[in-house]
């Protein structure tokens, strides 16, 4: 929660459809604040929320993309002559060095493409070296009505509007791929992708065919244990570091506790979190990315189901949910230790930003080792829980078999282009950019 010195309106982008279920989870928070507060959405992927004193940190929820302080709105601009209001609005918002200019992800504002293009060329110039990452931003909702505001102040979207730009990866066997490439870039903190993310490092992937979450983590030189009865893609199994077992995925017992466990099996929420939980109870992981999939009724309540039952992890773990761009009737949860090894996670290795992401716990300090590791050393000679690989590792897709393990892949280089990733869940492109 940030307090504000004064009540200002809140603008929130979800994926089209969930409007409702954005809606009853911001009620929930006011409600939880014995707040009651005026809450709707009178355009597709947007909800609006009445001027508020506190406002939740937009970490702090699953169904929001980003989110907005509104300071003001311009309902009735002319087509004549845009820029002139807006730029006045911005002047009025002050300084700042980054101007965030997008439309909201719909089929309405899909048109909107290129007036936002020449509004950004235009708007652009207001913005000034403050020596900070300071941000002004303008979500065009219509081509006639503009908020024009700045993102909360621990930060808005990592992403403008929660649009990663993803590459989708030459070889990666299916387009879900990109949901867990971003599910590390938005649910983990720098400092826990360099210190979980690693060479050597060991994972159990629940229903994995055909393969497109296992490849992420076997780009990473992670060595994989596939479960799944579907078939795995071979070159990805040519890479050396994927055992594959065609088991059942709720009876599956790791040998060992291994780093990982990631889990994309089509089931009930309440069951995955059990299995889940059970997997971090039992000790056989250390941390977890999963889908709940969600109904197509009362999916706040749904997850909030899940979530009671993942609450005792909250001891030793962060939880964070989110609804990703990639993910369509799901949302995608991260289980991380608290605590990672001071060798890889030094004080202050993250960004501001991440290090206010938590939703359940406080940041990680980064200074402790793993509770599993007696030497505090780094975990790639330890906790293989699955056969070694038989080949020479090489990353799939990768002609010169270099290992890519040192390439730092917390921060997907953006294109530049204010252009939607690959082949996107929705037909729908929300056009943004960000502009010093
Ligand atoms: C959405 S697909 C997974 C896609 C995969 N993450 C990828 O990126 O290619 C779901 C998979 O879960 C598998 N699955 C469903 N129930 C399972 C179970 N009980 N045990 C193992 N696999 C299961 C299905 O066979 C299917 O391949």
């Amino acid at each position: 929660m940030h307090p504000s010195s004064t009540a200002h309106p809140l603008a929130l982008l979800c994926r089209v459809g969930f409007e409702p279920d954005l809606i009853d989870e911001l009620r929930a928070w006011f409600a939880a604040r014995s707040l009651v507060v005026e809450i709707h959405s009178a355009q597709e992927a947007v909800v609006r929320v009445a001027a508020v004193a506190v406002a939740p940190r937009l970490a702090e929820l699953v169904f929001a993309r980003d989110l907005l302080v509104v300071e003001q709105e311009l309902s009735d601009l002319d087509v004549k002559d845009r820029v002139t209001p807006i730029g006045r609005a911005l002047g009025l918002v002050g300084a700042f060095a980054q101007l965030v200019m997008l439309t909201p992800d719909s089929e309405s504002t899909k048109p909107l493409a290129p007036l936002l293009t020449a509004l950004e060329a235009r708007l652009r110039k207001q913005a000034t070296a403050t020596g900070d990452d300071s941000a002004a931003s303008v979500w065009m909702l219509s081509g006639t009505h503009a908020l024009v505001g700045r993102p909360p102040a621990d930060g808005g979207a990592r992403y403008p509007g929660g649009v990663p730009r993803l590459k989708f990866p030459r070889g990666a066997p299916s387009r879900s791929t990109l949901k867990l490439d971003e599910a590390f870039q938005v649910l983990l903190t720098e400092a826990e992708r360099s210190a979980l993310l690693r060479p050597g490092l060991t994972a159990v992937d629940l229903g994995a065919a055909p393969g497109g979450w296992t490849y992420q983590l076997v780009m990473r030189q992670m060595r994989v244990t596939a479960i799944d009865n579907g078939r795995v893609d071979a070159t990805l199994m040519a890479s050396g570091l994927v055992t594959h077992l065609r088991e059942d995925g709720f009876r599956y017992r790791p040998a060992r506790p291994v780093d990982w466990l990631v889990c994309d099996m089509v089931e009930k929420p309440g069951r995955v979190a059990e299995l889940v939980a059970r997997w971090f109870a039992s000790g056989w992981c250390h941390a977890a990315v999963f889908n709940l999939k969600l109904p197509m009724k009362k999916r706040f309540e749904a997850w909030l189901q899940a979530l009671q039952v993942l609450r005792p992890l909250a001891a030793k773990q962060h939880i964070r949910a989110r609804q990703l761009y990639h993910d369509r009737e799901e949302i995608t949860v991260a289980v991380v230790p608290t605590e990672l090894r001071r060798a890889l996670a030094p004080v202050g290795a993250g960004s501001a930003r991440d290090g206010k992401r938590s939703r359940v716990e406080p940041a990680p300090t980064g200074k402790t080792r793993r509770p599993d590791s007696p030497s505090g050393k780094t975990g790639g000679k330890r906790s293989r829980a699955e056969p070694a690989p038989t080949g020479k590792a090489r990353r799939p897709g990768s002609p010169s078999g270099k290992t890519g393990g040192k390439r730092s892949r917390a921060e997907p280089a953006p294109t530049g282009k204010a252009r939607r990733p690959g082949s996107p869940p929705s037909k729908t492109g929300s056009r943004r950019s960000r502009t010093r």
